[in-house]
């Protein structure tokens, strides 16, 4: 465990002291900061002076010389991290102006990911490259799902993955997520009720009792999952005490939002179509949306997410990268943070929220990520940069380094 003292900051974003939802708060900016990490955990946060008087002698110190910024570490809470391969094939097609629909209608999409995934001879290092992508771009702690396998074999290789590398790497903490209806359902009913069946009754107690995954999603839109079989699939997973996630609400408004409310989910993701209406039922159910506009860019959309309706009904989103092979192929979440600002009309304050504070708590890690203060894990960024708001204002800017590694 790492043991050491960055003095002498440019600007330290601490967003320490902040409740989630204070979209208009100045951010908590000190000038001429210092962090103390004692044994990979925050000790004390201030200014220079004040943190210095309080130094063991001896200890690792990086003096900044009064340049660059220090951020908290990404939490990015939607990814697809254990894919295999890649879709390069698809973004051809979509550059001759194919939709999503029409890809997969071409033999694209999910289904080729599916493919990947079976026919991977190393698929543990694979994801332990692409685990190092977002580990490159800032992201300390990632909600990491499956939903490339189908079948429960395939399912639990890419969570047995996600399981190996969090014990071989205590720098990002991973936190994994089923995702058990994903895939295009097979065409015969009888077969898409045994799959779910499957789901319900083995694969998710199966997966439980083997701590392969914390929560469970499904991606419910016409043509893939419907609002019935969600709620057959959140029952199961709360008799086991999983969380439930869900994709809802990424092509048209389905009523996805008030379905994660009901079922009491703990985020309800995309939500690109979501009405007002929606945003108070996520409210009042304490549901934490997640909002992935790398995932409406790379799909050439054009529709985001209404950021300022879901504010104004009091809810405190986060940003992430939904970082998978087809519909968003970026680790970033400078650029979901870019996109968030551009797109949604979010600060940059905001998108710094919505990047660290707010998806620690979408997680429940709030105690260990999301803001620079004491007791927290010293997972930490430094950025050649002069401004906590030139992050998402840079495209492909610099790269953060982690000051705890
Ligand atoms: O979150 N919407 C469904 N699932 C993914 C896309 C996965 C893929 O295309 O491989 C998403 O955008
Ligand atoms: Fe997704």
């Amino acid at each position: 465990m790492t043991s050491f003292a960055v003095v002498r900051t440019g600007q330290l974003l601490t967003l320490a002291g902040e409740e989630p939802g204070r979209w208009d708060a100045p951010l908590n900016v000190i000038a001429d900061g210092a962090v103390w990490v004692e044994d990979g955990r925050i000790r004390a946060v201030g200014t220079t002076t004040e943190v210095a008087a309080l130094l063991p002698s001896g200890i690792e110190t990086k003096d900044c010389g009064g340049k660059g910024v220090v951020t908290p570490g990404f939490v990015d809470a939607h990814t697809h991290l254990p894919f295999a391969g890649h879709r390069a094939e698809d973004f051809a097609l979509k550059c001759q102006g194919a939709s999503y629909q029409e890809v997969a209608a071409q033999g694209g999409g999910i289904r080729r990911s599916i493919g990947h995934l079976r026919a991977c001879a190393d698929l543990l290092q694979v994801v332990r490259r692409r685990l190092g992508w977002i580990r490159a771009a800032g992201t300390v702690a990632a909600e990491v799902k499956s939903g490339y396998g189908l079948e429960p074999e395939w399912e639990a290789l890419q969570l047995e993955a996600i399981q190996t590398l969090q014990a071989e790497s205590d720098d990002v903490y991973l936190s994994p997520t089923f995702l058990a209806l994903h895939g295009p359902p097979p065409g015969d009913p009888n077969s898409r009720r045994e799959l779910l069946e499957q789901a319900i009754h083995q694969t998710l107690p199966d997966f439980a009792r083997r701590k392969l995954c914390n929560a469970v999603d499904a991606f419910i839109e016409a043509g893939y999952y419907t609002q019935d079989e969600a709620r057959e699939l959140a029952r199961a997973a709360k008799q086991l005490s999983l969380k439930v996630r869900l994709h809802v609400d990424q092509f048209s408004d389905q009523g996805g939002a008030q379905l994660a409310a009901e079922l009491g989910c703990a985020t309800a993701d995309h939500l690109e179509h979501t009405s007002e209406l929606g945003f108070q039922a996520l409210a009042e159910s304490g549901t934490v949306p997640v909002f992935l506009p790398t995932s409406v860019h790379a799909l050439r959309l054009h529709k985001y997410p209404e950021a300022k309706a879901a504010m104004e009904a009091g809810l405190a989103f986060a940003l992430a990268t939904d970082f998978n092979p087809g519909s968003a192929p970026s680790p970033s979440m400078a650029f979901a943070m870019h996109l968030g600002c551009l797109r949604m009309g979010l600060s940059p304050a905001q998108a710094w929220r919505a990047a660290t504070l707010h998806p620690a708590h979408a997680l429940g890690i709030q105690r260990d990520f999301g803001s620079i203060e004491p007791g927290k894990r010293g997972a930490i960024l430094f950025w050649e940069l002069d401004d906590p708001e030139e992050v998402p204002y840079w495209i492909d800017g610099p790269r953060p380094v982690r000051l705890d590694l």
